[in-house]
């Protein structure tokens, strides 16, 4: 089965019981494959630009830092959130988001979450941009717990 046809199942449950239409499935079908188009080709890599600079890895020589230590690194973090805030309202359109007030809700919370991220590197506040970025990555799960339920595959 593929992920759009279980995103439909945990979308529609309701909708399906109450025999709604093929033209209603199909619909919800054709938005979730746009959503995981979206995703893959613009969120997830936006997202890293956050991620990707905010923590440590384990290298054989030790823990190694990732936050950025010059200007020009600490931009790159502010620029993936102006990109994310400005993806999040594409996700809350009627393309992405239909009318469905709980996904635009779910999706709010990114901005918060952003705009945490964004005044953290502002500030060049480390363990603070840390902690915003786990808040980014909680409200990514929170949806994907809600909308689709094969979530081994993403993160
Ligand atoms: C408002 C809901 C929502 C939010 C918020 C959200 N996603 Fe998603 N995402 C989905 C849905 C629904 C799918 C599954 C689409 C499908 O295949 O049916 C998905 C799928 C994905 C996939 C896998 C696509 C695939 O099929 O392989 C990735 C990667 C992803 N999201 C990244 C992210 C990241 C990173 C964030 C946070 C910055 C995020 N998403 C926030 C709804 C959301």
């Amino acid at each position: 089965m593929k992920t759009s046809n279980l995103a439909i199942f945990a979308l529609g449950g309701a909708l399906m019981l109450s025999a709604c239409g093929n033209n209603e499935e199909a619909e919800i079908e054709a938005r979730m494959s746009a959503v995981a188009t979206f995703m893959i080709e613009e969120m997830d890599e936006t997202a890293d630009g956050i991620w990707d600079n905010a923590g440590y890895i384990l290298t054989e020589e030790g823990e190694e830092s990732l936050f950025p230590e010059t200007d020009e690194e600490w931009a790159v973090v502010i620029q993936a959130t102006d990109d994310l805030i400005a993806q999040t309202r594409r996700l809350q359109s009627e393309e992405f988001a239909g009318d469905d007030e709980e996904w635009i809700a779910i999706s709010e919370g990114l901005v918060v979450a952003a705009e945490r991220v964004r005044a953290a590197a502002e500030a060049r506040d480390e363990d603070e941009l840390f902690d915003a970025g786990g808040q980014v990555y909680r409200v990514c799960l929170a949806c994907h717990q809600r909308y689709a339920l094969d979530i081994q595959r993403i993160r």
